[in-house]
């Protein structure tokens, strides 16, 4: 017991482990591009130009087709993507319950309706079974959380949707070219989001998002409603078509994205190795196991989730994993504080003003007051916790992190 980092002894990963180097002189170099254009032509660097037209159209090769917009954030990104959807307002849209706050507050700032369907039993994602439990008749969306880099169940769900006609928002925010049956996440939906903040597998920079469909005509909308309404894809002389912000990703972001999206898939299959390297390590633990994914999916782990059996500890797995992130392993303990149901905005109902809107508002022909229990969602938080998970390592970091749980199970482990 005494030796336990936790308790002042000395910590397993004593120099802590490697940071991720996402970012290499090839970035730096994009971005001092555009300063050197700008310098020698006069020219300031903007937004909506050639760099995002290059960003953007190397993305869609990479999804396999298909049209997108820079916006930018994920957050902006979900909102763009329902909006361009043009959804009555205080239409029900059914979302995950395990999400960002950003994956979710969209549906609110659209002055829609959020439902909370439960996840599919054993993992983070929403279920196409649990979807359809909750459709009633002003549902007109869902929005599909990839959670973890692990893809949901796109056939099933897409079949719920077409039954009901209900559009599909992808949310792949955590699993940029995570593939089922082959094909890349956020191409089977209508509509996808991605964020590329610095910490996803891609990035442009600090913040930013893409918008991405196949629909051409969904893609001008997606264009008017990221750009304050203006008129593009409509005849020349049209002015600004409707209400909106401007969520425009500018060129820096777009410059650096451009430079990320030749090492993703370097990136995603080295993440895949280390996964696959872990698992086999994972029987060297007591209590960790890989937990099961849908059949065909290959996710591209944004974080590793992994199952932890409480009833083989003398603590709680609070405490464990406390001991283990002393040791100097980085993780997330419970990813409940994902479930943006539970959090105070939303219970409260606080979007706008102090009346609770759009909850309560008249025009909303649901039902108000509608109270989310997800089991299946509580039940997986409970028994897993996401171990961070760098591209920049090998597999000694690996054997350090399977150590550091060595070592505490040695202590909590009967
Ligand atoms: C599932 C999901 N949706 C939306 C977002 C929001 O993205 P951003 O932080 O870029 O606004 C995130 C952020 O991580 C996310 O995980």
């Amino acid at each position: 017991m005494k030796n336990l980092a936790i308790n002042g002894g000395s910590k397993f990963i004593e120099h802590g482990l490697k940071p991720r180097f996402n970012i290499g002189v090839e970035e730096k170099n994009a971005v001092m591009a555009l300063f050197d254009k700008a310098i020698s032509t006069g020219h300031a660097i903007g937004y909506n130009g050639e760099e995002e037209t290059a960003f953007c159209s190397k993305f869609c090769d990479m999804m396999g087709g298909g049209y997108a917009d820079g916006v930018n954030s994920g957050t902006t990104a979900v909102f763009v993507a329902l909006r361009a959807l043009e959804l009555e307002p205080f239409s029900e849209v059914i979302v995950s319950p395990i999400t960002d706050p950003g994956g979710m507050m969209p549906i609110v700032m659209n002055n829609c309706i959020p439902v909370v369907a439960d996840s599919d039993e054993g993992t983070y994602n929403i279920g196409p079974k649990q979807i359809e439990e909750k459709i009633t008749k002003n549902t007109k969306a869902v929005i599909v959380a990839h959670i973890m880099g692990e893809p949901c169940d796109m056939e099933g769900i897409m079949e719920v949707a077409r039954k009901y006609d209900l559009k599909v928002v992808e949310d792949c925010a955590q699993s940029h070219f995570a593939l089922l049956n082959g094909k890349p996440v956020g191409s089977f939906g209508h509509v996808a989001s991605f964020s590329t903040m610095f910490g996803k597998h891609f990035n442009t920079g600090g913040q930013g998002g893409i918008v991405y469909t196949k629909d051409h005509d969904l893609y001008w909308k997606i264009r008017q409603y990221a750009d304050r309404g203006k008129p593009f894809g409509l005849a020349p002389g049209s002015s600004n078509t409707v209400a909106s912000l401007n969520f425009n990703m500018d060129d820096f972001g777009a410059a650096i994205g451009i430079v990320q999206l030749d090492k993703v898939k370097t990136i995603i299959a080295k993440r895949r190795q280390l996964v696959d390297y872990m698992k086999t390590k994972l029987s060297e633990t007591k209590t960790l196991t890989a937990p099961e994914i849908i059949s065909g999916a290959e996710p591209s782990y944004w974080f590793f989730r992994i199952e932890i059996d409480e009833s083989k500890l003398t603590c709680s797995k609070n405490t464990f994993l406390e001991a283990v992130i002393a040791e100097g392993v980085d993780l997330l303990k419970d990813y409940s504080i994902a479930m943006p149901y539970l959090m105070d905005w939303f219970v409260n109902e606080k979007a706008f003003g102090t009346g609770h809107f759009p909850w309560s508002a008249s025009q909303y022909q649901g039902t108000y007051g509608n109270e989310f229990v997800c089991e299946n969602a509580a039940n997986v938080c409970k028994k897993c916790f996401n171990l961070h998970l760098y591209e920049s390592w090998t597999t000694n970091e690996i054997d350090q992190i399977i150590g550091a749980f060595k070592k505490v199970e040695d202590v909590y482990c009967q």
